[in-house]
């Protein structure tokens, strides 16, 4: 029997029953996909990145599964913040959290919805996309340390609410160094990692075209693929941000293992994307109950049990 064993977490000061919860990304853009989330095991519902103006995004198409996982280039299609703001609201039916990601394609419109966001109070935190790898011509700004630091300087001078940010995924020891200097600056709540691994290529051989339209083709990846690099990625700042900073883990979780490997890698709670995507609502029941099997065989009861307890083999 996994009865008594919990998932339960806290992000951000918010209690969440499950440690799991969707990345935001796919279907989470319309009320009918947030309540589905909503009504599903979910710890949470996080919404798709706003921009202040409501946008189509890239051309079709743009999203396309593979064996290993999925390359999109979606260019951040949404209803823009005042729907995602008024979601909050509604998203009180459930009993969880709702957090909203934010994504303005400049300083400037990030300040004024997370201005706005203030009085917000059903919104359990803003998850700050630095990482979108996907509207032409403009640079993620978590690769840009300078830049990164200036935008959080004008967030805290303002912000009521709780900040986390997601983060695209760091391959250098000094990157990661340099990020988690910037981040350690400021009171963030929580640190998402990762993004999809930005810029990657798929190619249909048949056709001798890529298999997406924006960008000639050039779009995130996701899935099994990106799964070491999330870890790598999550055990690093667990190791390097102040203990009170809460990382989210993302990237490559189909299965109760792979959540228990970010959690053990410190991960505070865990999101699922492509999976999502593939399998929707249902896979956080899924993978919760699969997460609950392995701690039993393990002997863990809570999270806490083995968060963080990686441990280099000798
Ligand atoms: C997109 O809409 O292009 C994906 C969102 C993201 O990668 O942040």
């Amino acid at each position: 029997m996994t009865s008594s064993i919990s998932l339960a977490t806290e992000i951000a000061g918010n209690k969440l029953a499950s440690c799991l919860y969707n990345a935001s990304g796919p279907l989470c853009s319309t009320t009918d996909e947030l309540n589905a989330i909503g009504e599903s095991a979910a710890g949470a519902i996080l919404s798709k990145s706003a921009t202040l103006e409501k946008r189509e995004g890239n051309p079709s198409p743009r999203y396309v599964e593979t064996s290993w996982g999925s390359i999109n280039s979606m260019g951040l299609p949404n209803e823009g913040y005042e729907f995602y703001a008024a979601y909050s609201k509604h998203s009180a039916n459930y009993n969880k959290p709702y957090f909203m990601s934010v994504s303005g394609l400049s300083h400037a419109d990030n300040l004024l919805i997370i201005q706005y966001l203030a009085d917000f109070t059903n919104i359990a935190g803003i998850e700050l996309n630095l990482s979108c790898p996907n509207v032409p011509g403009k640079p993620q700004t978590g690769y840009d340390f300078e830049e990164t630091h200036r935008l959080l300087d004008m967030v805290f001078a303002q912000s009521k609410l709780k900040i986390g940010v997601k983060l695209p995924p760091y391959f250098d020891i000094p990157h990661f160094e340099m990020m988690a200097g910037v981040l350690n600056k400021f009171p963030i709540a929580f640190v998402t990692c990762i993004n999809s691994v930005g810029n990657g290529l798929v190619i249909d051989t048949h056709s001798e075209t890529t298999v997406i339209k924006p960008k000639n083709g050039f779009g995130g990846i996701g899935g099994d693929f990106v799964k070491p690099t999330a870890l790598a990625n999550v055990r690093k700042f667990y190791t390097l941000l102040d203990k009170n900073v809460a990382i989210i883990g993302c990237g490559g979780v189909k299965n109760g293992m792979d959540a228990f490997e970010h959690i053990l890698c410190g991960a505070s709670a865990v999101q699922v994307g492509t999976c999502f995507m593939r399998e929707g609502p249902s896979c956080f029941a899924r993978i919760e109950q699969e997460l609950k099997d392995i701690m039993q065989q393990k002997g863990y009861s809570t999270i806490a049990d083995f968060k963080g307890k990686l441990r280099t083999c000798s």
